[in-house]
């Protein structure tokens, strides 16, 4: 996820570029880099760093009279954030610049043949290889940028938002869209191009929101065409006019960013699994494990090491790994692994869980393992962070920025990347059927779609949140797979509304906490109808015979539990082993609905930091 901002019209272009890249900053802020076009030369600056950086190192361009140009604020998902792997990219011949946002997937075979055709790259980034195929097409066709960057595009697999911009059509700028947003700001004799409105909305309240798989050339004095990608068919343009305010379109229309990334997790996880998940052909595929299968494949045991919803990742983790590989696998606060003195042996896989990529607990485990001689593998969501440079190797999640100090989609796809992982050693081990296997992939392929369906439980989330907004204390019950899920809600609750909670494996009631239960006390229990649904409704008939008020997540058109709860969320069916990611999405809504009631501050809970950098 990044930002990016395009302008062409009669305005100075540097002030609206830096001040547009400035409001999209929250879409990712590794690096930055602007472009202009004065009518005789491309100025361009980018940096590692923020915006503010990115003015500092630009005063040169401060003072042009450009009236086009574009600029970006990264959010590296291939190549680490540097000077070099900034956007904007260059062709090889400097005529062709690019900004992008997303991801593309078969950029390595695509780059191994522009290698072998005679261009070079200095970048490490997907980006600079879609700059210089776009720049291919159009020189072995002769042909102008727009027919060039559709052909292009029709050779990539990915998702992008991009801006093109050809120094020998400096009247225009080239966009498209395929998984990644991309508004058009409709001016008076002016256009401007962004993630989202938020760049633009000050001048026009005009805007234009391309779908999948559109394309246009934004051009003055030209009326704008939308074109299909695919068949070049013209799309009528539809013009919105925006009512939101600045600080609205920044959260996407959402109220918090909490709201905004829990919504964000169909899409996530899709993009977390692409190029990665290929379920028609059969098979996992993640250069990380790959180079490493080996230690993985004669790891005696996986250690697990990370703090709070990470940590929770893990648990969900131990479960599959142990149920799909038989690996045993142990899971570990990376703070109390950190000062034990912990025993490794030399076949160990150590793996890091890490959202931030910076939690300091987090990286001084990692740095003991290795001390001690363990292979350590990281799951980080910040490219270049700390972790993922200290790790031996390791996957990113593809999440995004997650803004919201209580993490949410950092969770579901640390479980995507995890789950991964276990079937690719499954089906290395054979410690999964081929059956199974593929109705694993299959059933991961679609997850998106059901974590959409889950989060139309939102209505009914903040129906019993009214209810339950004033209580004292809750309690989390979930068993097997679907523990670490009650740990995490119990965790999302507290930390955003302040209300005491605990989450216990459900047959845990009997050894103590079921002395806690009478009318006042709330509790959540999570039962789908996969795992140990039996067991589960005994433990609700425990809790409804000592008056507990009983919220139950259910495989949707459950009855059995249906009668005994005197609230129920219905969600819809996976495997047992998959069904934390749909589980899950009810206990965010539920928590942020309860946290907005109490009037707390939800995307900065009181106390809390987005990431511990301090032990
Ligand atoms: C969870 O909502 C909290 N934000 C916190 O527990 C967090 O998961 C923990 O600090 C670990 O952060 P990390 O994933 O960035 O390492
Ligand atoms: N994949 C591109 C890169 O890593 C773009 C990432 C983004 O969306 O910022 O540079």
């Amino acid at each position: 996820m990044c930002g990016i901002v395009g302008y062409i019209g009669y305005r100075e272009a540097y002030p609206i570029v830096i001040k547009g890249l400035k409001r999209l900053e929250y879409r990712g802020y590794d690096s930055a880099g602007i472009m202009l076009f004065d009518g005789k030369e491309l100025g361009i600056s980018k940096t590692k760093g923020k915006v503010s950086d990115l003015e500092e190192k630009s005063k040169a361009l401060a003072s042009s009279k450009a009236t086009i140009g574009m600029g970006h604020t990264r959010w590296a998902t291939h190549g680490v954030p540097n000077d070099i792997n900034s956007h904007p990219h260059v062709s090889n011949s400097g005529n062709l610049v690019i900004i992008h946002n997303g991801i593309i997937e078969n950029y390595e075979p695509l780059k191994k043949e522009l290698i072998k055709r005679g261009y070079t790259f200095t970048s490490d980034t997907d980006t600079e290889v879609l700059v210089n195929l776009i720049e291919d097409v159009k020189k072995k066709d002769n042909l102008k940028i727009g027919k060039a960057v559709q052909i292009a595009l029709n050779q990539v697999v990915g998702a992008y938002a991009i801006c093109v911009f050809d120094k020998e059509k400096p009247d225009e700028i080239v966009v498209a869209r395929l998984g990644s947003p991309l508004a058009i700001g409709v001016g008076k004799d002016e256009f401007f191009v962004a993630s989202d409105a938020s760049p633009f909305i000050e001048y026009t309240s005009n805007a234009i929101y391309l779908e999948d798989e559109e394309m246009a050339i934004v051009r003055l004095n030209k009326p704008l065409k939308i074109r299909k990608i695919k068949d070049d068919s013209l799309v009528d343009p539809y013009v919105q006019e925006l009512q939101m305010n600045l600080e609205q379109i920044e959260k996407g229309g959402y109220d918090h960013f909490m709201l905004k990334e829990i919504y964000e997790q169909p899409n996530v996880i899709k993009d977390t699994y692409r190029g990665r998940l290929l379920a028609n052909e059969g098979i996992i595929k993640m250069a990380g494990v790959e180079d490493n299968i080996e230690k993985f494949l004669h790891a005696q045991r996986i250690l697990i090491i990370a703090c709070g919803t990470s940590w929770h990742a893990g648990l969900v983790a131990e479960y599959i790994f142990e149920e799909f590989t038989r690996i045993p696998v142990e899971v570990e606060y990376a703070s109390e692994f950190r000062y034990r003195n912990p025993i490794i042996h030399q076949d160990d896989v150590v793996i890091a869980i890490s959202q931030s990529g910076e939690t300091a607990d987090t990286l001084a485990a990692i740095k003991l393992a290795k001390e001690k001689g363990a292979f350590v593998f990281g799951v980080c969501n910040v490219v270049g962070s700390s972790i993922s440079r200290e790790t031996n190797a390791g996957a990113y999640t593809h999440a995004g920025p997650e803004i919201g100090v209580a993490s949410t989609k950092a969770f579901t796809t640390q479980i995507t990347v995890l789950t991964m992982i276990a079937l690719r050693l499954a089906k290395a081990k054979g410690t999964l059927s081929n059956s199974d296997f593929h109705r694993y992939l299959q059933e991961l392929e679609v997850i998106p779609e059901k974590v959409q369906e889950a989060l139309e439980t939102n209505d009914k989330a903040k129906e019993i949140a009214e209810k339950f907004k004033d209580a004292s204390n809750c309690l989390y019950l979930g068993r097997g797979y679907n523990f670490p899920v009650a740990l995490e809600g119990a965790l999302k609750l507290k930390e955003i509304s302040y209300i005491h909670a605990e989450g216990y494996p459900a047959a845990e009631m009997k050894h103590g906490p079921i002395a806690l239960i009478d009318e006042q006390m709330p509790v959540v229990v999570i039962a789908p109808k996969q795992g140990h649904y039996d067991k589960v409704v005994s433990n609700i008939q425990e809790i409804k015979s000592r008056s507990g008020k009983i919220i139950a997540v259910v495989t949707k058109g459950d009855i059995q539990v249906k009668d005994l709860a005197d609230h129920i969320i219905e969600i819809p069916e996976t495997s047992d082993a998959l069904s934390p990611l749909i589980t899950t999405i009810p206990l965010q809504l539920l928590s942020y609905h309860i946290a907005v009631m109490r009037g707390c501050n939800v995307d900065q809970p009181r106390n809390l930091a987005k990431s511990v950098t301090v032990e």
